[in-house]
């Protein structure tokens, strides 16, 4: 059984998505930490990050590897960036790298060989494009507002500083550059489950959730 879960950043998908999987006992994949890890390595690297054909070159030498359980790690050829690819400089970069068709396109190869068993997968284009057939599918919102005071919060507790109206424009730039790119944008499918988010608790959204997940195993 495939769950995909999408939604902008800030909507509390990687959050939900961890403790879907926690209680169903599937593997959980972050597709976004994919997107940002690449990112780190060119920063890294000094490449141009609009270069389609260098970055693409690039994911073809790199090793990305996601580690599911109570503490979900990322690795990039080996080394643990699991805090690094959090960092306010890939949040600005990543957009443009997952922009780039030949990187998506070689990402979303890679996240559908992943998926083979049972998995919660998150990220923007895991309905429409990863896992068009997957049984549940949820596409999970909340006010630009209510993302902005969580993402400031989430960077607060890791020691960066940042107002709300700074995360807010940030948020709604990401937003912006996520829906308005030609390929796999940041869509509903138009057979996923809206959820708005803005009111409810990180238990209602995931209780929420595990009821679609049931009803499909039902069925
Ligand atoms: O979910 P996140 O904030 O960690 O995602 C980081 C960026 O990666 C986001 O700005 C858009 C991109 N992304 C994407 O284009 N497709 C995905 N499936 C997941 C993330």
């Amino acid at each position: 059984m495939q769950v995909a879960i999408d939604g902008p950043a800030g909507s509390g998908k990687s959050t939900v998505a961890k403790l879907v999987a926690e209680r169903l006992g599937f593997l959980y994949i972050d597709t976004g930490a994919m997107y940002r890890a690449l990112t780190l390595k060119a920063m890294r690297e000094g490449l141009p990050l609009d270069d389609e054909d260098q970055i693409a070159e690039l994911l073809e030498r790199t090793r990305l590897e996601l580690k599911s359980g109570p503490q979900t790690r990322v690795f990039l050829d080996g080394e643990d960036v699991s805090e690094a690819i959090r960092l306010p400089d890939v949040n600005r970069g990543v957009s443009a790298v997952a922009a780039l068709g030949k990187v998506r396109q070689g990402l979303v190869m890679l996240q559908q060989e992943m998926a083979k068993g049972h998995v919660v997968m998150d990220g923007r284009d895991i309905g429409t494009v990863v896992l068009p057939q997957a049984e549940v599918k949820v596409f999970l919102t909340a006010s630009l507002k209510e993302r902005a005071r969580r993402r400031a919060l989430e960077l607060q507790s890791r020691g960066i500083e940042v107002s709300q109206e700074e995360a807010e424009a940030q948020l709604a730039l990401r937003d912006k550059l996520d829906e308005s790119r030609e390929i796999g944008p940041l869509k509903k499918a138009d057979d996923a489950y809206l959820l708005d988010t803005t009111d409810l608790t990180i238990g209602q959204v995931v209780e929420e959730i595990l009821s679609l997940c049931k009803k499909a195993m039902e069925a």
